[in-house]
């Protein structure tokens, strides 16, 4: 790749043709069959149209071995190849964003079926272009006998065991006997998965993944199960392959209604709409709620909803005519570092980031972009005056997940992680088995400090409105503020004097800190900051010992009784509480007039099931089963799915099952829905 420059024109269409054929091959072997990309997608594609338009300007320049003439895809060694009963195609891409993408796919779909302008829209099936891998399963009598990635259309990889670690993809569909049902759909990562996966993958040091997409192509094509078991998968079905014995619905509407109702799992955000418009208004509606969606998607797919028209279409080489895939704004793009700043957190973190020449992803301009700690930006090796790809999606902090090495220009240096704070000037250090560097500077910090200030302010803890980064930065910066207290003693005078400040709204924040004084335990709690102490910890905490100097006071050993509070969170609380400055700070928030209602834990609710674990099976005489499971939590009992050596009690009604057996096998105590009520009663 070294030698070859991806962006430079070259005159000859003969030579230009060459390179991006070279490249183009370069970087389908790199996505396909090492689900390892170099290039964003929309810059692939840009290369991959430049090549087409070349063709199609120049046909004599078109050689049978061009990308552009077949679907790449290369079966790895070691998984067996499958011929597809029925070809699995690729839809035709619109990547005009704008309404106009829909409205030219309808005009096409018209004209192809050559109706009059005055004869009613076309129907269409509308449903989101989720961004993962194409799977085939293939059930025979109702049971998953074969499931096969999608290769290059014609043969793909057998991965059947892969498949079956993904709980959402049922073994055996309810109640459909057909002789071959062949369903497709997209095996995807949610976000939030994956998020936590690289969050892992983070804090072992180990290499983080690149997105959604690619960490689940690779995971369906490990060899060994057992890993692809680790890397959380899901499935949505879309469309249809071989079928025998099965009558097809008459619309692609009703034959997803039948996949949901065989137990498949199919996406809720899919319409049926009429016409063009109806089109682009689910484009738009879904344009909206894009960043809010759980998982990636790079754009919708229209069909055409009666499976008789899209008969009558029928298909060009490779893509049927009743389909087109309408694109949104890529998530990933290109762009430069122009520098690399470390940024002070409110507990002294460290964190690298680079500060990048504007680029539009994601629907948004970005302009930094989160390094993470040393580790990460070292393993990354990312320099400025790097070419680097940026990826945003969802409301998840943008991040330069890939540097382009041959667009690297000479001399830039590695990035090194300061030994002193950049803001206060103490020692920077890490310590051992974290990845992160850390000021030691404390409150002294005043980044710590501000950032502190600012955690005590937000809306989830003291609520004190108007009091953003702009006034905390006046208020540190001036030093009228160094500690939460001094909030509270602020005077109309210091705040009229700062910065655009005019004493209505000083009178404002006034009133505003005025109100933050009566709240609750668990709002102060997390508004204080405590490392590891997030908001549902602090809700846990306040629940279990009633007032602030039960928790100030409590040992170890009893902090660990908290759900959710585990050796980590117990120790730091520990830790902040036994340091006397923060005792004091404590002190003079409440001589201050802060204050919340308090419970000695004795008036607590009764939570008579407390620690015991249940699974429940069978039907029960009088209770549903999810009735059953809500009142055992409610009564502070967990409920598993499974009987194992841990389960207290299993719960069984009538026609009680292998649940039932193996409770009986471990020894586990089978009780009935009167003894469970008998035991709330005690409680
Ligand atoms: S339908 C003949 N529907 O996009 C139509 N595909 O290039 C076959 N995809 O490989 C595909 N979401 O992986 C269809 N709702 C959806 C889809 C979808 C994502 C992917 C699929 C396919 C590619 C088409």
């Amino acid at each position: 790749m070294d030698t070859m420059d991806l962006f430079s024109a070259d005159p000859d269409p003969a030579e230009r043709a060459a390179v991006l054929r070279a490249q183009l091959q370069h970087h389908a072997h790199r996505y396909y069959v090492l689900d390892d990309p170099e290039l964003p997608d929309a810059e692939y594609d840009r290369l991959f149209q430049e090549l087409q338009a070349l063709e199609a300007e120049h046909p004599e320049l078109l050689t049978p071995d061009s990308p552009t003439q077949r679907v790449l895809g290369k079966v790895l060694d070691g998984l067996t190849p499958v011929r597809h009963a029925v070809p699995m195609l690729s839809i035709d891409t619109e990547t005009d964003t704008t309404p106009e993408g829909a409205r030219n796919f309808d005009i096409r779909v018209r004209n192809a079926l050559k109706l009059a302008e005055d004869a009613p829209p076309v129907e269409y099936a509308a449903e989101l272009k989720f961004d993962g891998l194409a799977m085939n399963l293939r059930y025979e009598r109702g049971v998953l006998v074969l499931a096969a990635t999608r290769g290059d259309g014609e043969t793909g990889e057998d991965v059947t065991q892969n498949v079956r670690t993904i709980g959402q993809i049922p073994l055996r569909l309810q109640g459909v006997d057909a002789e071959v049902l062949e369903v497709r759909g997209e095996v995807y990562m949610r976000r939030d998965d994956f998020e936590r996966l690289n969050e892992k993958q983070r804090e072992r040091g180990d290499k983080t993944f690149i997105n959604p997409r690619n960490t689940a192509a690779g995971a369906i094509r490990q060899l060994d199960p057992a890993l692809v078991a680790q890397r959380p998968l899901s499935f949505f079905a879309y469309g249809l392959g071989e079928v025998s014995g099965w009558t097809v619905p008459p619309t692609h509407g009703a034959l997803l209604d039948a996949f949901a109702a065989m137990g498949l799992p199919v996406c809720a955000d899919r319409a049926v709409v009429l016409g063009a418009e109806g089109l682009v208004a689910f484009h738009a509606a879904m344009g909206a709620k894009r960043d809010s969606l759980p998982f990636d998607i790079d754009g919708i797919v229209y069909k055409v909803n009666a499976l008789a028209l899209q008969q009558q279409l029928g298909f060009k080489t490779r893509e049927p005519r009743w389909a087109v895939a309408h694109k949104y704004p890529a998530q990933e793009q290109l762009t430069t570092v122009l520098a690399i700043d470390v940024q002070v957190g409110r507990t002294g973190k460290l964190t690298p980031v680079a500060k990048l020449a504007p680029v539009f992803v994601g629907g948004v301009t970005v302009t930094n972009a989160t390094l993470h700690n040393e580790l990460e930006a070292r393993r990354k090796d990312v320099r400025v005056g790097d070419t680097v790809i940026v990826r945003r999606a969802g409301d998840v902090i943008p991040e330069v997940v890939g540097v382009l090495a041959d667009k690297r220009p000479a001399g830039a240096s590695e990035f090194t992680m300061p030994t002193q704070c950049p803001v206060c000037g103490s020692a920077a250090v890490r310590e051992e088995g974290e990845a992160d560097h850390r000021c030691t500077g404390g409150l002294f910090c005043s980044a710590q400090r501000k950032q502190a200030l600012l955690h005590f302010a937000q809306r989830r803890a003291l609520d004190i409105e108007g009091l953003g980064d702009k006034l905390v930065d006046q208020l540190v910066d001036a030093d009228v503020v160094r500690t939460l207290p001094d909030l509270y003693r602020l005077g109309l005078n210091a705040l009229a004097t700062l910065d655009r400040m005019a004493d209505k709204s000083a009178q404002n924040v006034l009133e505003a800190l005025e109100k933050s004084k009566q709240t609750t335990l668990p709002r102060f709690l997390f508004g204080l900051g405590i490392r590891h102490v997030g908001e549902a910890t602090a809700k846990a905490l306040a629940r279990h010992f009633g007032s602030l100097d039960a928790v100030m006071d409590a040992p170890l050993e009893q902090l660990v009784e908290v759900d959710d509070v585990g050796p980590v969170v117990a120790q730091s609380l520990r830790t902040f509480f036994d340091q006397a400055h923060n005792r004091e700070v404590v002190e003079q928030l409440r001589a201050c007039g802060l204050s919340w209602p308090e419970g000695a834990p004795a008036e607590r609710a009764p939570t008579p099931l407390s620690g015991l674990t249940f699974v429940v099976t069978g039907t029960l005489p009088t209770l549903g089963r999810e009735d059953a499971k809500a009142l055992i939590e409610t009564a502070g009992g967990k409920v598993a799915g499974s009987v194992s050596k841990k389960t207290h009690y299993l719960l069984a009604g009538a026609e009680a099952g292998s649940k039932l057996a193996k409770a009986q096998e471990l020894g586990v105590p089978v009780i009935d829905e009167a003894r469970l009520l008998a035991m709330l009663a005690a409680g």
